[in-house]
C-alpha cells in the first residue's frame, strides 16, 4: 500500500510519516508544493522527509500555474471574503491538492493523506479537490484519527521513535504562506479583544514605520491580465513578487478580521497580501472604466458568489466554472494603465487610463457641453419612476373613498 501524503516539513506532517507507516502499513511518498512560500520552507525538505521515513519526496514548482491559473481567474471575479480576505490560503488549495493526486497517479499509490485538522477550512478544500480529481482513492486525515493534541505530543511521538526534528515545544502561531499572502492565526489572536503583536507580522513593515515618502507603481493590464509593472514586462508570477516587494515597504495589504469558517465556527486571522492588494484596487479602479452601471453590478454578484465557491473549496464544480467563464467576458474589457499611490498602509489610486474606457469628459463635464441635452432627462425620470408615481395616485384615491 502506497500513501502519498502533502508534506511541508513542520511538525505536524513529519509525525504524520511514522504514524501512516504503522497504522496503515504502506509505503509513505511525500509530496511538496512550491507556491512561491520562500526558500526557507522549501530548504532541506527532500532530505528531511527520508530521514523521517518516506521512501521519496516530490517537490513541485506550482508558483507560475498557481498565479496564472487560479489566482488570475479569482481576480477577474473580484472575489474578496466576507468584504476583506483575499482568499490566499483558499486559491492555493486546489492547486496543491490536483499536483498532489498527479504524483498519486505517477507513483501508483492507494490513498492520500494531509496534515489538515478537522476543524479547519483546509481539510474541505483538499478533500473536495480529491473528490472531484480522484474519486477512487482513499483519504487519511490523521489530525481525526489520532489522539495526539498538541505539540508536545507529536514531539514525544517522534522522539520515541528516534527521529529527529528541529521543531520547538512552542511555536505559537499557525501560519500558511505562498506567492500570493501569508496568514497567522493562533496564540494571542485566539482572543479577538487582543491586539495584534508586532511580531506577528511578517511580509510587510508596520505601516507605522513606513517611509515617509509616498511612492507610486503603474499597473498595465491586458484582457484581465496584468502584463506590466512600471512598464516592465513580467510573468505573472514575477509580477506579484514584484508588486509584493513594493508594495510591503510601504506596510500595503494587512488585515485583522474574523471570519466565518465553512465548518460553523468564527475564527480570527491577520493576514498579510501586499502585491494582492494593490492589483485588486488597480483592477477594480479599471473595470470601473470599461464596465457599465449593470454589468459592474453583476461583477459584483460574480465575486460575492465567487468568494464562496473559493472560500468553500469549490474551485472543481460546474459553479465554479460558470462563474469563471462569465467572469472572463467582462476581463476582456480590461484593459489599460493604472497608477497606484502606496503610503503608509495606503494603495490608493490616482491615475487611469483604458483604450475600452467607457468614460467621456464630454458628457461628464460641469462645465459647458455639446453633447448632452439636459432637457432629455426629464421624460428619462419620469418614466423611470412612474410606478412610485401610480403606486402613491392609487393609494391617494383608496384613502379619499
Ligand atoms: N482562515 C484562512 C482560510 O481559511 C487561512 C487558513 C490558514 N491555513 C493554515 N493551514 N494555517 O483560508
Ligand atoms: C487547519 O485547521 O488545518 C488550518 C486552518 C483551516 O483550515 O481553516
Amino acid at each position: 500500500k502506497k500513501v502519498v501524503l502533502a508534506y511541508s516539513g513542520g511538525l505536524d506532517t513529519s509525525a504524520i510519516i511514522p504514524w501512516l507507516k504503522e497504522n496503515y502499513d504502506c509505503e509513505v511518498v511525500a509530496f511538496a508544493a512550491d507556491v512561491g512560500q520562500g526558500d526557507e520552507e522549501l530548504e532541506g525538505l527532500h532530505e528531511k522527509a527520508i530521514k523521517t521515513g518516506a521512501s521519496e519526496c516530490y517537490i513541485v514548482d506550482l508558483k507560475e500555474e498557481f498565479v496564472a491559473d487560479y489566482i488570475y481567474p479569482t481576480i477577474k471575479t473580484g472575489a474578496v471574503y466576507e468584504g476583506e480576505y483575499l482568499l490566499g490560503t483558499s486559491m492555493a488549495r486546489p492547486v496543491i491538492a490536483k499536483a498532489q493526486v498527479e504524483i498519486a497517479r505517477k507513483v501508483g499509490a492507494d490513498a492520500l493523506c494531509h496534515g489538515c485538522t478537522g476543524k479547519g477550512n483546509d481539510q474541505v478544500r483538499f478533500e473536495s479537490t480529491f473528490a472531484a480529481l480522484a474519486p477512487d482513492l482513499q483519504v487519511i486525515a490523521p489530525w481525526r484519527e489520532w489522539n495526539m493534541v498538541s505539540r508536545e505530543d507529536l514531539l514525544d511521538y517522534l522522539a520515541a521513535r528516534d527521529i529527529k526534528t528541529s521543531a520547538s515545544a512552542t511555536k505559537i502561531y499557525s501560519r500558511d504562506a505562498n506567492a500570493w499572502h501569508i496568514s497567522h492565526e493562533g496564540g494571542e489572536l485566539e482572543d479577538p479583544w487582543c491586539e495584534p503583536t508586532k511580531g506577528i507580522w511578517t511580509m510587510t513593515v508596520d505601516p507605522e514605520d513606513a517611509p515617509d515618502q509616498a511612492e507610486t507603481v503603474t499597473l498595465s493590464f491586458d484582457k484581465g491580465l496584468l502584463t506590466k509593472v512600471n512598464d516592465v514586462a513580467l510573468s505573472p508570477y514575477k509580477a506579484l513578487v514584484e508588486l509584493n516587494t513594493i508594495a510591503a515597504k510601504h506596510g500595503v495589504g494587512r488585515i485583522d478580521i474574523v471570519e466565518n469558517r465553512l465548518v460553523g465556527m468564527k475564527s480570527r486571522g491577520c493576514y498579510e497580501t501586499p502585491g494582492g492588494t494593490v492589483i485588486m484596487a488597480a483592477y477594480k479602479a479599471l473595470e470601473c472604466m470599461v464596465l457599465d452601471k449593470a454589468a459592474l453590478k453583476h461583477r459584483e454578484y460574480l465575486g460575492l458568489e465567487f468568494s464562496h465557491v473559493m472560500y468553500d473549496g469549490r474551485w472543481f464544480t460546474a459553479l465554479s466554472d460558470s462563474l469563471l467563464a462569465g467572469a472572463d467576458v467582462f476581463a476582456q474589457q480590461v484593459t489599460g494603465d493604472i497608477v497606484v499611490k502606496l503610503y503608509k498602509g495606503r494603495a490608493t489610486v490616482t491615475q487611469r487610463r483604458s483604450p475600452n474606457s467607457l468614460y467621456s469628459e464630454d458628457f461628464a463635464t460641469f462645465g459647458k457641453d455639446d453633447v448632452y441635452d439636459q432637457k432629455h432627462a426629464e421624460g428619462f425620470i419620469r418614466l423611470f419612476s412612474l410606478s412610485s408615481r401610480i403606486a402613491t395616485l392609487n393609494n391617494n384615491a383608496r384613502n379619499a373613498k
